[in-house]
């Protein structure tokens, strides 16, 4: 299938970088990232308080609503996140978010995130880590939360592998107005992390207006997706 044949391409970017495809460890990434430099280049966002844990390469969408004012306001995302450990400080790990961002926006519309979550989950790829979406607000009840969700690929069968987040600090992209805000947040719930950073980003961001009444959107992104501390670090 063409969609398929687009997510092997997708995936291989990821994948053919590993010299020796590393064998993960129980509870832990491809490989060790805590002594990596989370580089948060020009924003304001705040310094680690914790060790890194995991680097992720986020490939997904962006959902948007139209308000009744004809804007867009953004209600969640659904991203898969391949775990780009070992290409830290290789040549090229400041790139993989664009050079990811090209292939996915040239991927046919019948490539979707579902269809690259259930893709990693029928081959049980490696170098997935999980998923990222969105969930009511554990806490109160009402609103969404951004999760991070690794309990089933890198963490299987450990109930305990992911974190919900609570947005702390949120600044645009350093590197243009078409990318969506580079984040920081800390654990609502869940034991996956500390922190986490959306940074360079590319792509996500919806289109200046809109028609209220018109249906939903989603828009294509890419990132990196930074954990700091948890409990599996
Ligand atoms: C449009 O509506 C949204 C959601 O109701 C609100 O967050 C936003 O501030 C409004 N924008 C303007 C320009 O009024
Ligand atoms: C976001 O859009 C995706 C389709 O790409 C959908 O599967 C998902 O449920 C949506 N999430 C939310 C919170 O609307
Ligand atoms: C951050 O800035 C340094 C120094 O300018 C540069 O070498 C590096 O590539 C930048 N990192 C990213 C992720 O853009
Ligand atoms: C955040 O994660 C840490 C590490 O697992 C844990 O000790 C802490 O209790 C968590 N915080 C919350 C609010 O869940
Ligand atoms: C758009 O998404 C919002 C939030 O998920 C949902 O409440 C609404 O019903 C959706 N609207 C349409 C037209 O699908």
């Amino acid at each position: 299938m063409i969609s398929n044949a687009a997510f092997v391409i997708l995936a291989s970017l990821v994948h053919n970088t590993f010299a020796s495809p590393a064998a993960r460890g129980a509870n832990a990434p491809l490989c060790d990232v805590s002594s990596a430099v989370i580089e948060t280049n020009g924003s304001t966002l705040p310094a680690p308080k914790f060790t890194p844990s995991f680097v992720g390469l986020g490939v997904g969408t962006q959902n948007y609503t139209c308000t009744s004012n004809g804007t867009y306001s953004n209600v969640g995302a659904l991203a898969e996140l391949f775990d780009i450990s070992c290409l830290y400080g290789e040549p090229g790990f400041d790139e993989l978010t664009s050079v990811t961002s090209l292939l996915w926006n040239a991927a046919p519309p019948a490539l979707t995130p579902a269809e690259i979550i259930s893709f990693g989950e029928k081959y049980d790829l490696s170098f997935v880590l999980g998923e990222h979406y969105f969930v009511v607000n554990p806490v109160t009840g009402s609103g969404l939360s951004p999760k991070w969700d690794f309990t089933s690929h890198a963490f299987a069968g450990n109930p305990n592998a992911y974190v919900v987040g609570s947005k702390v600090d949120d600044v645009p992209a350093v590197t243009g107005s078409s990318d969506i805000d580079w984040l920081y947040l800390t654990n609502l719930t869940g034991s996956l992390a500390n922190e986490i950073y959306r940074i360079e980003t590319r792509g996500g961001q919806p289109p200046s207006s809109c028609t209220p009444g018109s249906n939903n959107i989603t828009v294509k992104y890419t990132s990196l997706y930074w954990f700091t501390g948890g409990e599996f670090s």
